[in-house]
């Protein structure tokens, strides 16, 4: 198993680019499922979600081909109607395959996406949306069948009790194609949101209000190809922005989304960090130690804080000069990665959704497990404004959301390497 090796205490100082962002890929990939022609996304972000999205295309009939960042989608021989269960378990979001077969072949068998590092994955706001529209929702051991009542979905108004992500991209895939209209009330308002709709709408969608709480989708026939530039990620941003101010450094972003990370940059502002925007780039110096946050730090739906960046800001907050208070309202289970941060000298306590944060002089290095995708960041950003040596394995989680991470921190000067 590969790990990463850290020798921390370096400034990090450079220009990078932003990667693409997976959460933007993801949906737009599944989208690519109800075009009848070929599809081509530049900026697509290489990552082991990715490539298990390909594989659950290529599994449908599909075909998909990649160079470099370039990612062309053959969706003209799509046929099959299942995915299995090994292909679903491999990424939690694989559950977003849903709405595409439905909107594309009228039917689908996917497994539920279980448990995961987060907590439970529950997907009923994604079943009650499905069966407003007309489908025949059959779950038995862990295996959704789905199918529409007519030839295909119907519009219909759907109210979801929390704004989730992947339930509103999963009802905008149905509803696409769907007979007539659909209504979603307190939509997810993410970017990625705004993204795979203008996906959606290069390819002939008929799709308004996305990026505020009310989405209106017009069904049409059919989708026709296109070409589309997967917007830059604005968590891997405010990764490496949290990494380069824990080092006390200075970072030139291109293809990065300064509109985007505003809700991540106008917190990390409060711990002294000088950060400037415009177009595509973001420049941040951070001189010197970093302050605590004052506010609470609550993590909320878009425009809110976001979930994805709470533990790699505490990361760069744990040897912050005072006390930084985070609340945790997304995922039941997102502090997993405080115990590898306090192997490392943190000083965190954890009680429920709350973690306080009370800052100290220096992190020590250590051997330590990544338990997810961004706490696995997190253990990066802690192992290079640590003193010594840390060792971080179970790396395959950082895998599935940062493209080559030991590429970008080497060229920002850290000292780190893949074995
Ligand atoms: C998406 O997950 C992202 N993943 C997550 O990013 C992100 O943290 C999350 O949105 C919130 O922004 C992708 O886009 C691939 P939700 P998703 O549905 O769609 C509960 C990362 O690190 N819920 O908005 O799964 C759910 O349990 C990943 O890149 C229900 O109760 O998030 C959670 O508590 C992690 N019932 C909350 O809503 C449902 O039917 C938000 O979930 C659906 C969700």
């Amino acid at each position: 198993m590969q790990k990463l090796i850290i020798k921390g205490g370096k400034r990090l100082r450079g220009e990078i680019p932003l990667q693409g962002c997976k959460n933007s890929a993801l949906p737009i990939m599944a989208a690519a499922l109800l075009c009848n022609e070929e599809c081509t996304l530049y900026n697509c972000p290489k990552l082991t979600d990715v490539f298990s999205a390909s594989r659950i295309l290529n599994g449908l009939g599909c075909r998909c081909s990649f160079s470099g960042n370039t990612v062309q989608i053959d969706s003209s021989t799509a046929s099959e109607t299942e995915i299995s269960e090994q292909l679903m378990r491999e990424m939690r979001s694989s559950i977003i395959f849903m709405g595409a077969m439905l909107g594309r072949m009228g039917e689908c068998t996917v497994s539920v996406p279980g448990g995961c590092e987060l907590g439970p994955r529950p997907i009923d706001m994604h079943l009650s949306a499905m069966r407003k529209m007309g489908i025949d929702v059959r779950e038995t051991g862990g295996r959704i069948s789905c199918k529409a009542s007519g030839k295909k979905a119907k519009g219909a108004k759907i109210s979801l009790f929390f704004p989730s992500v992947g339930a509103t991209e999963n009802i905008i895939l149905c509803a696409v194609t769907a007979e007539g209209e659909t209504v979603i009330n307190n939509a997810a308002r993410e970017p990625e949101i705004c993204d795979l709709c203008g996906f959606l709408r290069a390819c002939g969608a008929e799709i308004s209000g996305d990026g505020e709480s009310r989405i209106v989708i017009k069904g049409i026939p059919e989708l026709h190809g296109c070409e589309y530039r997967i917007m830059p990620d604005r968590i891997a941003g405010a990764t490496y922005l949290a990494m380069t101010a824990a080092s006390r450094g200075e970072i030139i972003l291109t293809n990065a989304c300064p509109t985007e990370l505003e809700p991540f940059l106008t917190v990390l502002e409060q711990t002294g960090c000088s950060i400037y925007s415009d177009d595509d780039k973001i420049y941040l110096r951070s001189g010197t130690r970093l302050k605590a946050v004052r506010d609470r730090i609550r993590t909320m739906p878009h425009p809110g804080f976001p979930t994805d960046a709470q533990a790699v800001l505490m990361a760069a907050l744990v040897s912050a000069d005072g006390t930084s208070v985070f609340e945790e309202n997304i995922f039941d289970c997102r502090y997993r990665h405080t115990e590898a941060l306090v192997k490392m000298g943190a000083d965190i306590q954890v009680m429920g959704k709350i973690a306080v944060v009370k800052g100290i002089d220096k992190l020590n290095g250590a051997n330590v497990e990544a338990t997810d995708l961004r706490g696995g960041a997190a253990m990066v950003i802690a192992g290079l404004s640590a003193d010594g040596v840390s060792e971080i394995t179970q790396i395959h989680h950082i895998d599935r959301g940062y493209e080559k991470i030991e590429e970008a921190v080497s060229a920002l000067g850290g000292d780190i390497q893949r074995v």
